[in-house]
């Protein structure tokens, strides 16, 4: 076990962004661009399986005896499964090393909207036919569609300002938005755990709802080490003069 600086007193040593990258380069082998591209377009293709899925099923009759409410869940799940994809991205890249994952993160996030609009509009369309009064109606009395589009409508700002422009234009303001994800993670946990509650089947929300919390635990845990470096940095402060 290694004592850190700050336990045994001695001033934090500055590390070099050189150094920073020759440690990140011992980690992981540098990627060249064109196996950036390969990567995304591997997971942009991988991506699209579950919407595959759903038009192949389509064609063949495969959809069963209800095929609004196979569409309406298949769509809901991969919007949750996106939604963890993108959730998992940053640990990833932290516990690997392997800083290219960070260049996945905008398109899985976006195929999470994606997957979320197509729920959302099966439900709009086959289930409600646009009736626009009664979606208010069920927003209202059914706390399983409030929360759901809840976390909806929370992922269309995120989508909208995904692109490189809004980055630059928003600045930090960005950052602080697109923490959003943490709460339209937990308002699905809970859209999905309220929906099979009544029907008495957890066994899955209790698996998403396991996954979603060690995601966010682990930016808790990191969030709370990081403080504390900050401030046995700052009490060491003192030391250099
Ligand atoms: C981020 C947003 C959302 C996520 C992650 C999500 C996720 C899910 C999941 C995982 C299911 C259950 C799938 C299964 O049975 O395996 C589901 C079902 C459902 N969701 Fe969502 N959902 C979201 C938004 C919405 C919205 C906005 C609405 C409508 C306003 C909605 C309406 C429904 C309905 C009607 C069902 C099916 C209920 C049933 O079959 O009894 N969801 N959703």
């Amino acid at each position: 076990m290694s004592a850190t600086p700050a336990r045994s007193g001695a001033p934090a040593p500055a590390v070099s962004p050189a150094a920073a990258r020759a440690r990140q380069g011992a980690r992981a082998a540098p990627v060249t661009p064109r196996r950036i591209v390969i990567m995304k377009l591997v997971v942009f293709v991988a991506a699209l399986y579950p919407l595959g899925r759903l038009v192949f099923f389509g064609l063949s009759n495969r959809l069963g005896a209800n095929p609004i409410e196979f569409i309406t869940r298949s769509t809901g799940l991969w919007t949750l499964v996106f939604l963890c994809i993108t959730l998992a991205v940053t640990p990833l890249r932290r516990l690997t090393g392997r800083t290219e994952l960070v260049r996945l993160r905008r398109m899985l996030g976006l195929y999470a909207f994606f997957y979320g609009l197509l729920h959302f509009t099966t439900y709009f369309w086959f289930d409600q036919w646009f009736d626009v009064h009664a979606i208010y109606k069920d927003v209202l009395k059914r706390p399983f569609i409030t929360v759901g589009f809840g976390a909806f409508v929370l992922l269309i700002p995120l989508a909208a300002t995904s692109f490189q422009a809004a980055v630059r234009k928003l600045g930090r303001r960005w950052q602080t938005l697109h923490r959003a994800i943490y709460a339209i993670a937990i308002l699905a946990i809970l859209h999905f755990w309220w929906m099979k509650a009544g029907k008495h089947d957890l066994e899955l929300p209790k698996i998403y709802a396991t996954i979603v919390t060690v995601l966010l635990g682990f930016r808790l845990v990191w969030a709370v080490i990081a403080r504390r470096k900050v401030a046995l940095a700052k009490a060491a402060g003192p030391l250099k003069r």
